[in-house]
């Protein structure tokens, strides 16, 4: 099991301070991707000119664009609301990436009570993500939104 309370205090740490969008995404994909078990791929996706747009990530190479409502990604961010999907096969209109990812898990990111991207985290094993995971990454990307520097990035 993965302990939240620690990862949550890492994320200030490994920031040192920093906040800008880019550098803050890139080292949380890169902390959660090396903490957590059993992940193949965690990363952004943003909101950009009405389409999610790949972000900083860690895994392998991914879909660059995913229309609002498309996928998982696309479904989460249009509802604004966290999606946990055992089985990507029962999913319909799941976008494989990677063959290898059966499970996933889906976080809306908000600026400013507007979604502006999501947070992806899939998982080679069926039905890896918790109660635990949902509300112990909840809190990461509560973290973000109270946190994160967005200047420079064009919403819309
Ligand atoms: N799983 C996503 C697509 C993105 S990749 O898995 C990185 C989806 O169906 O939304």
């Amino acid at each position: 099991m993965s302990d939240y309370a620690f990862l949550l205090k890492q994320i200030p740490e490994i920031m040192e301070g920093e906040s800008l969008y880019i550098p803050t995404l890139a080292n949380v994909s890169s902390l959660l991707y090396h903490s957590l078990a059993n992940v193949n791929w965690v990363g952004f996706y943003l909101l950009h000119k009405g389409e999610l747009v790949l972000g900083p990530f860690m895994g392998k190479p991914a879909c660059v664009r995913i229309k609002m409502g498309r996928g998982v990604c696309g479904a989460a961010a249009q509802a604004g609301e966290t999606l946990v999907v055992p089985n990507v096969f029962d999913f319909p209109g799941h976008i494989a990436c990677d063959s290898a990812s059966l499970s996933e898990m889906v976080i809306p990111l908000f600026r400013n009570g507007k979604v502006v991207g999501v947070l992806d985290i899939d998982s080679p094993l069926l039905n890896r993500f918790t109660e635990i995971d949902k509300s112990g990454l909840e809190a990461a990307m509560k973290w973000l939104q109270e946190n994160i520097d967005w200047t420079g990035f064009t919403l819309g």
